[in-house]
């Protein structure tokens, strides 16, 4: 649960950081990466979590992953910058991503970040490096693709249903200064079952079990994709079952514990979605309510572009918070974002209570949202983290609201 606002609260936050705001829970966030956690410390002994950092860009939350002893894993020379700046050592990064240029993988080698290849190309710069860097040691593993039997496969990794991630393991096994230690996949389905995380882990082991046959496996990375905590609201717009933690460790942890009874390679995971998304929330406020043919239609300070800019077609869960006495009520009345695009659509029926001035909260923002914003007709909005355990400071500004001079400073005028 996260920490209640009142209603003074928001009309303080309101008239000091503007209209919309996001609220960022801090010890929801920790509550999260302590739950997912122990779920699979319950299983297996050898557990490291490493922070997306692709699904939440703040440095206060990224900062936050670092001292709960996360891992970094990024996707791009951006990202590894971004993690650099907050505090994060080389070592403490996994470098992933279809594509990486050859001076961001040449900084990955020297800082001893794990990289995870996802071509040949940069098995090709890292050939080329050691050549330079006699003496120097890489770690790295291969990102394997196999068939979890979704309909189409993923586009990533190396394929190692056909040879291909074997060939390449064989190939790294045999340059000099080159130390595979792992081995890593990452499958995003929608339906993040139980059945998909079984066969994935069950392939990337049996994969590992042959590759590293004479070699020191020293971890096993099964990636991100599950599911975190949901209210009902949201589990309710899904058409099958959305397992918790406690199921996920389960299932995959118990297996690696099989599996591995003695020598327990680490089990690592890339979790995103499943820890972030319930530590954010986003605030707005009802600007007009008008009446257009039969229905009535509420605009407000928010967009989609803040709380569902992957255009899911899932409804965020949200309440109304009443700013002054009313009773004015609305019956199946359209919420509709700030935006001039037709379809900025962030709620088709509301009933309820509802006046201009009022402010809407959205739950469950926390993932993949701050990341999507564009900079299209408004900045984006500041946010500011609560701590419930600080109850002597309100709350701390982690970012501030986007200016003009912040969105156009790249360009020319
Ligand atoms: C390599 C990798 N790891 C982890 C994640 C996080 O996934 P999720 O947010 O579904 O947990 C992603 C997301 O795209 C990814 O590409």
């Amino acid at each position: 649960m996260q920490q209640s606002v009142t209603k003074v609260q928001l009309k303080r936050l309101h008239s000091q950081y503007g209209d919309s705001f996001y609220l960022f829970d801090k010890n929801t966030f920790i509550r999260n990466l302590h739950d997912f956690r122990s779920a699979f410390e319950k299983h297996y002994q050898n557990v490291q979590l490493a922070y997306s950092v692709k699904t939440n860009y703040i440095p206060a939350v990224i900062k936050l992953a670092r001292q709960r002893g996360l891992l970094a894993e990024v996707v791009s020379g951006l990202e590894y910058e971004l993690v650099k700046r907050v505090g994060y050592q080389g070592n403490e990064i996994i470098f992933n991503g279809p594509v990486k240029d050859d001076e961001e993988l040449c900084r990955a080698f020297e800082d001893d970040a794990v990289v995870q290849f996802d071509s040949c190309e940069e098995i090709r710069v890292l050939k080329q490096y050691l050549c330079r860097n006699p003496g120097k040691k890489v770690r790295c593993a291969v990102r394997c693709n196999f068939d979890i039997g979704e309909p189409e496969r993923s586009r990533f990794g190396f394929d190692a249903e056909n040879g291909d991630a074997e060939d390449m393991y064989k190939d790294l096994f045999s340059i000099d200064g080159c130390d595979p230690i792992g081995i890593h996949c990452h499958f995003s389905t929608p339906h993040r079952s139980l059945n998909s995380f079984k066969k994935r882990t069950e392939k990337l082991i049996r994969f590992a079990q042959k590759v590293f046959s004479g070699h020191d496996l020293n971890y096993i990375n099964v990636g991100g994709g599950f599911f975190g905590p949901l209210p009902e609201h949201l589990s309710n717009q899904f058409s099958y079952a959305t397992p918790s933690f406690e199921d996920y460790g389960e299932t995959v942890a118990k297996l690696m514990d099989q599996q591995f009874p003695s020598q327990k390679p680490v089990l690592i995971m890339e979790p995103g979605i499943s820890v972030l998304a319930s530590t954010m929330r986003f605030v707005c406020r009802v600007v007009s309510i008008k009446k257009i043919g039969k229905k009535q239609v509420i605009t407000v300070t928010g967009s989609l572009h803040n709380i569902r800019p992957t255009h899911s077609s899932v409804e965020m869960p949200f309440h109304v918070m009443k700013m002054s006495q009313h009773e004015n009520k609305v019956e199946g009345a359209l919420i509709g974002g700030y935006t001039c695009v037709r379809n900025d659509i962030l709620c088709s029926s509301f009933s309820g209570e509802i006046q201009t001035g009022d402010s809407i909260v959205f739950d469950h923002v926390g993932a993949y949202n701050i990341v999507f914003k564009p900079p299209f007709i408004r900045g984006a909005p500041a946010v500011l983290m609560i701590d419930e355990h600080n109850p002597g400071r309100d709350v701390e500004m982690i970012k501030e609201n986007e200016t003009l001079d912040m969105m156009f400073s790249a360009y020319m005028f």
